[in-house]
């Protein structure tokens, strides 16, 4: 692995990563150093050959599959991440170490006062139905909201179906995946949320998704206020256009991937990795000052 194991003895999440930019997160995770779990929704084959890939360039990093914007999605996800951590651990060895010196600094849970919670006190919301068994606590470092499907079109065609879809994607799952994540999460733990700058610019042409990627960004606002206590970072990452299956309809032609390209002050589309190693730099520990901010990814997209 690379020499700069930033993320040694960390556990990570990242949704959506058999492919596009959540397979470059999740690759460059495991490659600073993190015991990645590799979620999927459908992409199941690509998880897979990525997990291999980790393990053969001397990373961990195990698979787990769950569909999202279903109900009981999020708990699906953690009971599939539980069961995989159990089997990685099992086969490969415990991970995890160095949590004790950010505990000591935070407190254990760090929601109250004094860090502690009452024996049997529940966050509110926490444990509701269709959630996974009981938390796994200290399983979790990392947790980066990447899953996302966009294409809901301009107000004109959408419908509700669309709309809601939007939403319980892009928005709901990440939510109620933070609230299974809390319980298992470390002090000093990463929620990173991949937005898109269509929630800052103007963009007609996909209302909905852009404005469930809106509500993410509100998520990550008031996250990092409740969480600072337990020296939890929480950031969105706002990619512009990057060259994934998502806008592949958007590139068919050379003077369509020129305009694209165009977007930006480098005259290129982005790439999976200019994504990754920003969301690398936040999951790190040089990035422990930086809470509740939108880092704008879009390679200077229409200064
Ligand atoms: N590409 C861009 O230009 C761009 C720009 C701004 C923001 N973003 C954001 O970046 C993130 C990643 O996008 P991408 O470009 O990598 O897109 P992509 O290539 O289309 O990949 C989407 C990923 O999300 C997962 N996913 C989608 N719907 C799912 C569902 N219902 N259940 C479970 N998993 C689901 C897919 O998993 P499976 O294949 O396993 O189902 C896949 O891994 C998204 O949040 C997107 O909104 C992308």
């Amino acid at each position: 692995m690379d020499s700069n194991s930033t993320l040694t003895g960390k556990i990570a999440l990242v949704t959506g990563a058999g492919r596009g930019i959540g397979r470059a997160i999740a690759g460059r995770l495991a490659q600073d150093g993190a015991l990645v779990g590799v979620h999927y929704g459908r992409s199941e084959a690509a998880a897979l050959e990525l997990v291999e890939e980790i393990r053969q360039n001397g990373g961990r990093a195990f698979a787990l599959g769950a569909e999202l914007g279903v109900p009981g999605d999020a708990g699906a996800v953690f009971e599939a991440f539980d069961a995989g951590l159990r089997k990685e651990r099992e086969e490969y060895g415990g991970y995890g170490a160095g949590e004790e010196g950010v505990r000591e600094e935070y407190g254990r849970y760090g929601a109250g006062e004094k860090g502690e919670r009452e024996k049997g006190e529940r966050g509110e919301g926490e444990r509701e139905e269709g959630e996974s068994a009981p938390a796994a606590e200290g399983s979790l470092d990392i947790l980066v909201n990447n899953a996302g499907t966009s294409g809901s079109g301009p107000v004109s065609r959408a419908t509700p179906e669309i709309f809601d879809r939007m939403i319980a994607v892009n928005a709901k799952a990440p939510f109620f995946l933070v609230q299974n994540a809390l319980p298992r999460m470390r002090d000093g733990g990463r929620i990173i949320n991949i937005s898109s700058l269509a929630s800052r610019r103007a963009f007609p042409e996909s209302l909905a998704y852009a404005m469930s990627k809106g509500a993410l960004d509100t998520m990550t606002l008031g996250l990092a206020k409740e969480l600072g206590g337990r020296g939890i970072t929480v950031n969105t990452v706002g990619p512009g256009f990057i060259e994934t299956d998502m806008n592949a309809r958007r590139r068919t032609t050379p003077e369509a991937r020129a305009a694209l390209a165009a977007r930006s002050v480098f005259d290129r589309i982005g790439r999976p990795a200019d994504v990754a190693d920003v969301v690398g730099f936040l999951a790190s520990d040089a990035a422990r000052w930086i809470t509740g901010q939108y880092l704008d990814v879009g390679g200077g997209t229409d200064l």
